[in-house]
């Protein structure tokens, strides 16, 4: 089991992949902010078996965080994820410091209109832009062909595939399916920090999902109805407190009134230990009404 190289300087992981991608290479890039689990081991197995060298990036971003206490809380674990990335053979990490990416003089931003706003954009303001900003850095940085992402965040993930496409970077984004516990609850590094009671609550937002869904299978193209059966699901919270419970077109997250193209049921709730957020997908089934 090798260790990763480890590389903090931003000129020097340029260096160095730009240099693996001259020589041939196929380049696959996982960014995450560290305190990695099963879903970010995930990612980096199937950009181990889809590419020549593996690069993950572990960058505790200041620009998405709105809150000041959240990213002093935001746990750190170096040491575990080298040991996460050793294990899933990637080949490289970039471990930068605050300082290291953003210059004391910064004022440039990456602001993706539109998909920035609704869902976890209005509990979150500015928490986008720290997104697409950080992530645009580290496309530039680690000149990848192919980034992957978890669907548990899609909101990223439609936000990051809208900036590629309207910014022409060059890097395919493959999406990859939520890793979730036994009992359903999406793997997160902020679960731990749920109180026992509120844990054992939180698999309900994977069930009024599933429920959405599974009315949709069944044909369901109103969205109405399926918004009917969402609330009813969601109303079995006692403790968590619902920030959206919303169906939304899979790319551009407007509000759907009819299923006829491939839509999210998506989700948000506080508990007072951390906010939950889980998605599932939703295709009109063809040929009914
Ligand atoms: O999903 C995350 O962990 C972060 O939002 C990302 C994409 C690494 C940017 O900081």
């Amino acid at each position: 089991m090798a260790r990763p190289t480890v590389v903090a300087e931003p000129a020097e992981i340029r260096q160095r992949i730009t240099a693996l991608r001259a020589s041939g290479q196929a380049v696959g890039l996982v960014p995450t902010m560290g305190n990695l689990h099963a879903g970010h081991a995930s990612l980096l197995r199937r950009a181990k078996a889809e590419c020549h060298t593996v690069a993950a990036t572990i960058f505790v971003n200041p620009l998405q965080f709105n809150d000041p206490e959240d990213l002093r809380k935001y746990p750190r674990t170096p040491d575990e994820d080298l040991a996460i990335c050793a294990a899933e053979g990637t080949d490289l990490v970039f471990m930068p410091t605050p300082e290291a990416m953003y210059r004391p003089q910064a004022t440039t931003i990456v602001q993706v209109r539109g998909l920035e706003d609704p869902l976890c954009g209005q509990q979150r303001p500015g928490h986008f832009v720290g997104v697409a900003t950080v992530v645009a850095k580290l496309f530039h940085l680690l000149p990848a062909q192919v980034a992957y992402f978890g669907e548990k965040d899609f909101q990223q993930l439609a936000l990051i595939r809208r900036m590629v496409a309207d910014l022409d970077f060059d890097i395919a984004i493959r999406s990859c399916p939520t890793v979730r516990d036994a009992d359903g609850l999406a793997l997160s590094s902020r679960n731990r920090r749920l109180a026992p009671e509120d844990r054992a609550e939180a698999p309900l937002l994977h069930q009024a999902l599933l429920a959405v869904q599974a009315l949709a299978e069944s044909g369901e193209h109103e969205v109405a109805t399926l918004r009917q059966e969402f609330d009813r699901a969601m109303g079995k919270l006692r403790r968590g407190k619902v920030e959206y419970a919303e169906i939304v077109d899979a790319d551009t997250l407007a509000p759907v009134v009819r299923l006829e193209r491939p839509a999210r049921a998506a989700v948000a709730v506080a508990y007072p230990g951390a906010r939950l957020i889980d998605n599932v997908g939703l295709l009109p089934r063809k040929g009914s009404s």
